[in-house]
């Protein structure tokens, strides 16, 4: 059942005296471009031009064809609609217009029947550099193109399956999944012929976490494996302290999709997660980060 609002808000999160409480929201939305304002465009104009000469190198060849073929540029913020046409011809999904966060399991049904939701609202010039939240154009710029390589566009869908299963196993499989979503979706690295390339989208949208992940010392830089990521706490504060690397979009395919997750969940019951920085024995290790500047705490 999807809810239609008429007039969308703009749903952020609120400072109260105990800190930040997320505001989630169901609600789907038209996109409504003509009340973007000459400021808004601009603000996509230049996380856009900033952002695509900062990924050149780094980010992996599938986004920006994926970019390219949807017709994304610095010229304005992109319509739905056009976006909508070439998406959905290409590989089934569609985006849907939302006013912020969802709650976990409306986003796993979106998820489940091809419905990527995107913000519709992009963030303030004094959020150019950080926004704690998703906005018009993590979601757009940063997961979409990726929407458009066969291979990944399941990945998705079987992840929003994914989740709804797990919601019927209870928290901890939630717990599971959702490591899994941060580790891969969100800020992932694929090893390629030319070296370590960026695929998540929390990397692709932030100036900062470009050059890290693939640059800094600091982090660790680990192969994929899907049983160790999810029991691998993750930072919401700050850069990762620890990147997954796989080897191609196939292999995250396989790994997760195939198992179907509930052995997975069977064998990692009541064990106790990894820290985030955590190195293993059994770990591949592509860089083993030097830790400068890792905070010691409130891994979530
Ligand atoms: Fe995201």
């Amino acid at each position: 059942m999807i809810e239609q609002a008429s007039t969308p808000n703009r749903v952020e999160h609120q400072m109260t005296d105990k800190g930040y409480v997320p505001v989630y929201t169901t609600a789907v939305v038209e996109q409504p471009w003509e009340s973007y304002s000459a400021e808004d465009h601009r603000t996509w104009a230049t996380l856009f031009e900033r952002q695509m000469a900062l990924l050149q190198g780094r980010a992996c060849d599938e986004f920006f064809e994926g970019l390219n073929a949807l017709n994304m540029s610095a010229d304005a913020i992109p319509k739905f609609s056009e976006i909508n046409q070439i998406l959905k011809a290409a590989t089934g999904w569609t985006l849907i217009g939302v006013e912020g966060l969802l709650p976990e399991l409306t986003f796993f049904e979106h998820l489940a029947a091809r419905r990527f939701p995107v913000t519709w609202w992009i963030r303030r010039p004094d959020q150019i550099d950080y926004i704690s939240e998703p906005d018009l154009f993590h979601d757009l710029f940063g997961h979409v193109p990726l929407l458009m390589l066969p291979v990944f566009a399941d990945y998705m869908q079987a992840y929003g399956e994914g989740g709804l299963k797990a919601a019927r196993y209870g928290d901890e499989p939630l717990t599971e999944l959702t490591r899994l979503y941060w580790y891969t979706v969100e800020f992932g690295l694929i090893n390629t012929p030319d070296g370590l390339r960026i695929y998540g989208a929390g990397i692709q949208s932030s100036k900062g976490e470009s050059i890290y992940s693939l640059e800094s010392e600091a982090p660790n830089r680990i192969g994929f494996d899907v049983e160790r990521v999810m029991r691998s706490r993750y930072r919401i504060d700050t850069y990762q302290k620890t990147y997954y690397v796989i080897d191609s979009f196939e292999q995250l395919f396989r790994a997760t999709v195939d198992p179907d997750f509930g052995p997975i969940y069977y064998r990692l019951k009541g064990a106790s997660a990894h820290p985030a920085g955590a190195v293993l024995e059994s770990d591949k290790v592509f860089h083993r980060g030097s830790g400068e500047g890792w905070p010691e705490d409130a891994d979530a």
